[in-house]
């Protein structure tokens, strides 16, 4: 494998960046490719034109997962990221970490090397951004669907179900699951936070990935004339979740450690002289400390059981994820950190606040490991940006990865 380190083209990548980050362009310089859409297929279709160019064999599993296979053996080394974005988002978050997987294929092929069995994946719908359900495809490899997903519609009335079968998936994305055959699970991903840029590191291995809970939450009121209904028994399904909005971002404040976000709100029927009948808002907490998440929510479930009383609304909660936190593999992040002191960077552990593929094989036994890449201005939004020379290095720190792991 160490062979092909010289043959990692940092120009190759700067290229690969901008033609994949072209697909779902938006106005701004973003990249709008939500999961199960004609651009979240046509960026795999990109990919597998490059792979299969190098030997890959090339499938789509039943959840649309683009994996192409390299090398031989019974159990694979999957190495894997997302292809589909968040709206309006940048075009390094899982692209860049499928670009580096890409590259080592260019480069080993170049260099002559024999390849272990490698599975190249790209993952569906990882932002769960246009169904709700986050880590479609990896949940689906690796036996992790939430019950009865496919159900599950984005904003204008297409199931999920539907959408793999416009896509000429006609089966059960559980039957895209991996039974047993992965020895072992990479993924390289942008950062997303200030972490490396500040510690002026070009990567770092992932120790933990936060737990995550993704509700939508339907208060039920009753809309009534803004001017002539008496401030007194109204049943004010805004105000109602305005109290259950701040309850759960003070929880969070007093939680160190604990953060919870709420991203989504609509109020119907929507007009300045109508009393909100109904809102639907989607909560968002994360925590490295399971005990630190659980609580949190649970000062949700105090604030709303107080606005049944109170305020004479209903409210249902519908649970999109409830993922624990997951410390990645000892042994892996040991060999992640010994190929950074290769290419000359001091490794440094790191949490991952954002939500990654990565959590499923792990949840599921198989032995992950994950690094980061330095990134700046955030993440989910245009100016996210990553240097082409850092995806490099990337690149042969993974080949040093896999020469010891394999
Ligand atoms: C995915 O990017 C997430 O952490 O929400
Ligand atoms: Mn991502
Ligand atoms: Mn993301």
């Amino acid at each position: 494998m160490r062979a092909a380190l010289a043959k990692v083209d940092v120009a190759r990548l700067g290229e690969r960046i901008e033609e994949l980050g072209a697909i779902g362009r938006t106005a701004d310089g973003g990249v709008t490719r939500l999961g199960l859409s004609p651009e979240e297929d046509a960026a795999k279709t990109l990919v597998a034109r490059w792979l299969q160019a190098r030997g890959g064999r090339i499938t789509r599993d039943p959840a649309a997962n683009l994996i192409a296979g390299f090398g031989s053996g019974d159990r694979a080394i999957v190495i894997a990221s997302h292809l589909d974005s968040v709206p309006n988002g940048g075009k390094y978050d899982g692209h860049l970490g499928v670009l580096c997987a890409v590259e080592l294929i260019e480069a080993a092929t170049a260099a002559g090397v024999a390849l272990p069995r490698l599975d190249i994946i790209g993952w569906t719908d990882e932002e769960g951004a246009r169904f709700g359900v986050g880590l479609f495809g990896s949940a689906a490899a690796y036996g992790r669907l939430p019950e009865g997903v496919v159900a599950r519609r984005d904003r204008d009335g297409v199931s999920i179900a539907d959408a793999l079968r416009a896509l000429g998936h006609d089966g059960d994305p559980a039957a895209a699951r991996r039974r047993g055959t992965d020895r072992l699970y990479l993924e390289l991903h942008i950062e997303q936070g200030p972490n490396l840029e500040r510690a002026k590191r070009p990567l770092g291995v992932v120790r933990t990935i936060v737990g995550i809970t993704h509700l939508r939450v339907t208060v039920e009121g009753a809309a009534g004339h803004a001017g002539t209904t008496p401030m007194e028994g109204r049943r004010d399904a805004l105000v109602a979740a305005a109290e259950m909005v701040l309850a759960l971002d003070d929880a969070a404040r007093r939680r160190g450690g604990t953060v919870a976000t709420v991203g989504e709100i609509s109020a119907e029927p929507g007009a300045k002289n109508v009393i909100p009948g109904r809102v639907i808002f989607t909560v968002d907490v994360r925590s490295p400390d399971d005990d630190g998440r659980r609580a949190v929510v649970s000062v949700l479930e105090d604030a709303k059981r107080d606005a049944v009383q109170r305020r004479g609304v209903r409210v249902d909660f519908d649970t999109l994820a409830d993922l624990p936190a997951v410390e990645l593999d000892k042994g892996i992040r040991g060999a992640l950190g010994e190929a950074l002191r290769e290419v000359g960077v001091e490794p440094l552990e790191l949490v991952s606040g954002a939500g990654h593929d990565a959590q499923n094989p792990a949840l599921a036994g198989v032995p992950t490991g994950m690094l980061f890449i330095r990134s700046t201005n955030g993440s989910h939004n245009p100016r996210e940006h990553a240097t082409a020379e850092d995806a490099a290095l990337a690149t042969k720190a993974l080949i040093l990865s896999i020469a010891r792991l394999n």
